[in-house]
């Protein structure tokens, strides 16, 4: 429970108050109203400052529109476009059920300067969580080596692979990239910090992708097919 949290709680929860009568069909689970439906609505300019009363009408609620849902309630941090700031990571193409575990639990800094916010079902029910990770799963798959390794990565293997908060460097362990992607470590242990990897079935990461991103760390410093004297 930390301030971060009760800074982004509160004005989210007047928000949302403010919303209450909108919606009919609050309590169908599904994404076709209720709560999606009003979490996806327009409170688009609420972003950064918070506390925009939208003072309720009896319009139908809009479209399913989950970028505006992720810019009212994540993008201060995350960025407009998911693509990371100071503040908070990169989150394109995140691996489900640990997206949902972090969002869900929140999670304690490591390089940010606050912690992920953690997100009960009162403040993002379970088909705006799904819808959220829907949109940020639709982003595009990047066709090259650094592209790839930056969105699928490096949060956690840090610039390059040189270890970042995991802090297991990558450059020099080339061989087992296939293998340990396939893999992954610790199941779905998500909320073991450092020793949690996703896995990534070839659906997701050709076999090809993973060649490009060998083929990227090993001209990074330290990397098996770079010429500098940078060992451990
Ligand atoms: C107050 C700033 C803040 C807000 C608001 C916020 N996050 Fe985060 N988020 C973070 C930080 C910081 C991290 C990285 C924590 C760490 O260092 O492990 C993070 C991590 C994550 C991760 C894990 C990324 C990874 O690869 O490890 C996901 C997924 C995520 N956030 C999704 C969301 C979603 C979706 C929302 C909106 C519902 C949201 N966040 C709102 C700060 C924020
Ligand atoms: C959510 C964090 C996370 C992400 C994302 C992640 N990894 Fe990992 N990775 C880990 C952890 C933790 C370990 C260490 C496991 C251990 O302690 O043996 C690891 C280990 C590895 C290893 C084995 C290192 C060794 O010493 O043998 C390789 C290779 C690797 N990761 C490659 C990748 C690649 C390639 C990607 C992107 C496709 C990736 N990882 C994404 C957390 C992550």
């Amino acid at each position: 429970m930390d301030a971060t949290r009760w800074m982004l709680a509160v004005p989210l929860a007047l928000w949302m108050a403010g919303c209450e009568e909108g919606p009919p069909g609050a309590d169908d689970p599904g994404l076709g109203g209720g709560a999606g439906a009003w979490l996806g609505g327009d409170g688009a300019d609420a972003g950064g400052g918070g506390g925009h009363a939208r003072g309720g009408t009896d319009e139908p609620p809009p479209p399913l529109d989950w970028r505006t849902t992720f810019t009212t309630v994540c993008a201060s941090c995350h960025g407009a476009e998911a693509e990371g700031t100071a503040a908070a990571p990169q989150i394109r193409r995140p691996v489900a059920g640990f997206a949902e575990w972090v969002i869900r639990n929140g999670r304690e800094p490591t390089g940010f300067p606050a912690a992920m916010p953690s997100f009960s079902a009162e403040v993002l029910p379970e088909s705006a969580l799904d819808g959220l990770i829907e949109w940020l799963r639709s982003f595009p798959k990047p066709a090259d080596g650094e592209g790839l390794y930056e969105m699928y990565c490096r949060n956690c293997h840090g610039a390059g692979g040189d270890g970042g908060r995991v802090g297991v460097r990558i450059t020099d362990e080339l061989d087992d990239v296939h293998e340990q992607v396939r893999e992954g470590e610790g199941g779905d242990r998500y909320g073991d910090q450092g020793e949690y990897m996703p896995a990534w079935s070839r659906d997701e990461l050709t076999d090809a992708d993973l060649d490009r991103i060998v083929e990227y760390l090993g001209d990074q410093p330290g990397g098996d097919d770079d010429d500098r004297a940078d060992e451990d």
